[in-house]
């Protein structure tokens, strides 16, 4: 029993929270969801700025140099044969590789104006670059991401 127990307990935790464990060598599914969720946290703070009018041109420099630094992370983690559990990537990533570049492209694209909007430190022009960002993050997801 005394063995059995922190099994029991770690099963059931894995149940509530949803995970699977990517098991695969490289863990590539894990890499790509991780280096999202890095894109994410540089991204997200300056959204909360610009809502609460918090703006501070340093701290939004430095993120928007942080997003640029991190948006080539994920896409070499989709290699061929990478479509399993716990992926949440719609099978569309490798049925339509060329749409799915282009739409890395446009994010690609959007990151670096947003950068050169944040270098101009004018919190007035940084609305517009923003949103647009937030638009290639959404225009992938809702065919290329699981929601
Ligand atoms: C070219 C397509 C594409 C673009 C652009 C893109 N994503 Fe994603 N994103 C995906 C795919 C596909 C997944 C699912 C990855 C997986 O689970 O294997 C994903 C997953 C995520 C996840 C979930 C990670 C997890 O732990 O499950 C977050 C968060 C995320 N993206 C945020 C963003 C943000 C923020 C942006 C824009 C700043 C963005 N993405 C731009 C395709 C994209």
């Amino acid at each position: 029993m005394r063995f059995l127990l922190p099994l029991a307990a770690i099963a059931l935790f894995a149940a509530c929270s949803g995970e699977v464990e990517d098991s695969r060598p490289g863990q590539p599914v894990k890499t790509r969801q991780q280096a999202f969720k890095d894109i994410l946290r540089s991204f997200e703070p300056m959204g909360v700025m610009l809502r609460d009018k918090t703006y501070d041109a340093d701290k939004f420099l430095t993120l928007a140099n942080d997003l640029v630094a991190r948006r080539d992370a994920p896409w070499a983690h989709f290699g061929p044969d990478t479509d399993y559990p716990p992926t949440k990537a719609t099978a569309e990533v490798w049925r339509q590789p060329e749409k799915f570049a282009e739409k890395k492209q446009a994010f690609i694209a959007a990151a670096d104006a947003l950068l050169a909007a944040a270098r101009t430190k004018d919190g007035k022009q940084l609305d517009a670059p923003y949103q647009a960002v937030y638009d290639a993050c959404q225009d992938c997801h809702k065919t290329f991401r699981r929601r």
